[in-house]
């Protein structure tokens, strides 16, 4: 059996582990959550987001679906409740500014707060082979700065608990900083980005100056950046840094105010994003980002994750 086979004969192994584990009931123990455990998830509307609002949902918490086309998400947060489910909607565009304050706003009058944060929104403009760095800017903007500047404006936001708050972002395997396949050629700065009491904001948004400059100057295909949907896996690699970043931050707060804040892969998921090309199911890829959001082990902090297991940044 080749390589390929290998790894995919691994993967649907996996797979088929997780369905099991998604079968097997949380106990009383494990379900610190109730009705008034409220968890907020960008770009609810379709894909990966709105399956993570389906199955928050499911699971007894109040969900607040966004998303930044009201129309979109009004259709979409119909379908759920017709399903039974307890969502709410509001309108979230992760990198305006001013929707992003109406929310907050709104959110903190209607609920005081929130305890679960999903930080799902993202874009690719690459499919298959492609790889077009005309949108960079805009990848950048949507998948980086709108995960931190919405996360900036939640954190005051998150509601004090003896199990804490916590925060989970959909980020990607393509943004791993040692990736074998797909990484930055410069390997001081590598280290830089490996070494968590090295990260600062300066050096993550530096990074992403850096590259967009290239992009700018048309120089950034020689410029040692990943090979593999350039724009997308820096955005992704700058999401795993901020992750780490700011875990490193929270992990100063007191206790009963502590926020967990993790990533994870989805996997190649089927969804627009992919043009609907992928091994995983929409379940499948929402899978390790509710069970993230739901854990009550209180030792995952700063961490990478892929089908419920840790990988490396
Ligand atoms: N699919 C995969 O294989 C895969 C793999 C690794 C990681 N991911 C990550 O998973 C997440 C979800 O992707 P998906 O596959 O479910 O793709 P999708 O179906 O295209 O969904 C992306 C969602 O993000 C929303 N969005 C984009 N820009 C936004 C903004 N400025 N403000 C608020 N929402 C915005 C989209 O809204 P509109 O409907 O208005 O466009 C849509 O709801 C992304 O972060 C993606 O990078 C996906």
């Amino acid at each position: 059996m080749g390589k390929k086979e290998k790894a995919k004969e691994r993967r649907e192994k996996r797979l088929q582990e997780i369905q099991l584990l998604r079968s097997i009931p949380y106990s009383h123990h494990q379900r610190w959550w109730s009705k008034e455990t409220i968890a907020v998830v960008t770009g609810g509307n379709r894909g990966i987001g709105f399956e993570i609002c389906r199955q928050l949902a499911a699971h007894g918490l109040t969900v607040i679906l966004t998303s930044r086309d009201a129309t979109a998400g009004g259709e979409s947060i119909k379908v759920l409740q017709e399903g039974g489910l307890d969502v709410v909607y509001h309108q979230l565009d992760v990198i305006d500014n001013s929707s992003i304050n109406h929310f907050v706003e709104w959110l903190h009058e209607n609920y005081g707060g929130l305890d679960i944060l999903v930080n799902n929104a993202g874009v690719n403009f690459n499919l298959g082979s492609d790889n077009s760095v005309e949108n960079a800017r805009k990848v950048i903007e949507i998948n980086y700065y709108g995960t931190k500047n919405l996360t900036e404006s939640l954190i005051p936001l998150m509601k004090p608990s003896i199990v804490g708050a916590r925060i989970v972002n959909v980020s990607s395997r393509l943004g791993r900083i040692n990736g074998r396949r797909n990484r930055i050629s410069n390997i001081a700065l590598r280290e830089q980005l490996s070494d968590v009491d090295c990260l600062s904001e300066e050096l993550i948004d530096g990074t992403l100056s850096a590259f967009l400059q290239q992009v700018e100057d048309g120089s950034w295909a020689s410029g040692g950046w990943p090979q593999i949907y350039t724009d997308y896996s820096v955005s992704k690699l700058a999401v795993n840094a901020y992750t780490r970043l700011t875990a490193r931050k929270l992990s100063e707060r007191p206790e009963g105010q502590k926020i967990y804040i993790n990533c994870y892969c989805p996997g190649w998921v089927k969804t627009a994003l992919t043009g609907f090309a992928g091994n995983n199911s929409v379940e499948e890829g929402a899978d390790s980002g509710v069970w993230l959001a739901l854990l009550l082990d209180q030792t995952v902090m700063g961490k990478f994750f892929a089908e419920r297991r840790e990988i490396n940044f």
